[in-house]
């Protein structure tokens, strides 16, 4: 049977078909709009969304046998608050994972009702990307959409109910909307009556290996499948790229270098940290995960390769870097704030120690460096919780370049387990359709059948010592910085 992976990204979807055995029969990728209306907010289209998808699944079954098509999954960009009204008319535009304009909101959840609450209630606190703030947000500023709310979905989310009618999510995508109680995997019915959400707002909870409902009449017919085609929850990006690396079970770690870049750390236990820097989410194996999020990391390099320097030749670009370990200058990757550890949405990014003698090459490497500490920040929060990691597994648009990958081992002292497929969620999404359809009794099992890793990035003492010399410098310069971006907004 064939399984088709959706990852619902930033910049675009990524379609795979897989086949049971975890062959990759094809891929598509269809771009859409990304729209900053204010400096530092994040908006899309939920309808471009669908667009991108239904033109997508068209193209990737495209010369196949579309009877074979057993489940569709996906693996999604979180948080991002869809708004439908009674007639499932899309209220607004989506607001994303990366967008900051909810300080205010953020400041009264923290503050007001205090991150120790949030904490019980949620396992997590606010930070601006998060779905609960989003939602007051929209309460204070636009009222008459508030009132017109029927709906609150998530982006893969309202994928799945267009193409099956099921008002759904899944545990790890639902972990981030900062209404739902992680542990018990149920809403808190504080955070509900805290952002004025009623529980009839909310979708049916399911964990991601399981079958949500199937393809809808109408859609069946214009994609040529069948009707009888599983739609299984899903999960968020993060999760689902964890799944698609292997990335499950107990003490495992993913990083992902796409537009956000994230450490992942698989747990089957429960667990959050003192000052909840990091993330403690459901995971997609049916068990819990911590993680660390910036908001920007493949992103940086995207940014100053087109934009900035004006190529799209990447690898030229790296080629001329000699030195690693050496370079004076430095970079904060803050282009849209950051997220972990900092929380802070007025963060903002900076090249310094630039000399007479600095050359293109020098802010290139500065760019993917600086990325390799901002993960690194999040690794110190995991390691003084006592989590002890020695591999990471590797995915996302940056982990195609090998120089990146060195990197990442050396800044942070780990062995860097590169994997067959780099499609992280989108291989993720087809092996949870595969579970839910019954071709492996677990996600477990599946990654442990499907996933292969194909090389390992060895991390080099003399290396390690340069960037660990390096990164406590790195660690100064938020601080001495911080005060000053407020100013600059
Ligand atoms: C995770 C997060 C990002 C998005 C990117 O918390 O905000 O990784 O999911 O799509």
């Amino acid at each position: 049977m064939l399984y088709i992976g959706v990852d619902l990204g930033t910049s675009a979807v990524k379609l795979l078909l897989m086949e049971g055995n975890g062959t990759i029969r094809n891929i598509v990728s269809k771009e859409y709009e990304l729209y900053f209306p204010h400096p530092g907010w994040s908006e899309q289209k939920p309808e471009d969304w669908w667009n991108a998808v239904l033109s997508g699944i068209k193209e990737l079954t495209e010369g196949f046998d579309k009877s074979e098509v057993a489940g569709i999954s996906f693996g999604g960009q979180m948080h991002g608050l869809v708004i439908l009204d009674r007639d499932d008319n899309v209220i607004r535009p989506a607001i994303l994972w990366n967008d900051g304009r909810t300080t205010k909101e953020c400041d009264y959840l923290n503050n007001v009702i205090g991150k120790d609450k949030l904490s019980e209630y949620t396992a997590n606190i606010s930070f601006t990307g998060f779905t609960a703030p989003k939602i007051l947000w929209v309460k204070n500023n636009e009222p008459e959409n508030f009132a017109k709310i029927d709906k609150i979905m998530l982006p893969k989310d309202y994928i799945a109910y267009k193409l099956s009618g099921s008002f759904c999510t899944d545990v790890s995508d639902a972990s981030g909307m900062l209404l739902f109680d992680v542990k018990n995997k149920t809403w808190s019915d504080e955070m509900c009556e805290i952002c004025s959400v009623k529980k009839s707002q909310l979708a049916k909870i399911y964990e991601s290996y399981e079958i949500v409902g199937t393809l809808k009449k109408d859609v069946a017919c214009e994609l040529g499948l069948s009707e009888s085609v599983k739609i299984v929850a899903g999960a968020g990006d993060n999760a689902a790229a964890a799944v698609g690396t292997g990335t499950v079970g107990d003490g495992m770690c993913n990083i992902s270098l796409g537009t956000s870049g994230t450490i992942f750390i698989s747990s089957e236990k429960f667990g959050v940290d003192a000052n909840n820097k990091l993330h403690s989410f459901a995971h997609a194996d049916g068990h819990f995960h911590l993680m660390g999020c910036m908001l920007s990391a493949a992103s940086c390099n995207k940014w100053w390769m087109d934009e900035i320097i004006g190529t799209k030749d990447y690898a030229s670009e790296q080629k001329a870097i000699e030195k690693l370990g050496e370079n004076h200058v430095f970079f904060l990757p803050y282009l849209m704030g950051e997220r972990a550890p900092h929380n802070d949405p007025l963060a903002r990014a900076t090249f310094i120690g630039m000399t007479m003698d600095t050359t293109r090459a020098d802010m290139t490497q500065a760019v993917l460096e600086g990325v390799a500490f901002g993960l690194r920040d999040s690794l110190e929060v995991a390691r003084s919780l006592g989590i002890n990691i020695s591999r990471t597994k590797i995915c996302g648009g940056g982990a195609k370049s090998p120089l990146w990958k060195k990197i990442i081992a050396n800044v942070m002292n780990l062995k860097v387990d590169v994997i067959e497929s780099e499609e992280g969620p989108g291989y993720g999404g087809a092996i949870l359709a595969a579970v839910a359809c019954g071709e492996y009794a677990s996600v477990e099992e599946a990654c442990a059948k499907l996933v292969k890793i194909v090389d390992t990035v060895e991390p080099e003492p003399e290396l390690v010592a340069k960037y660990e010399e390096r990164y406590q410098k790195f660690v100064k310069i938020y601080p001495a910085l911080k005060d000053i971006f407020p100013e600059l907004n």
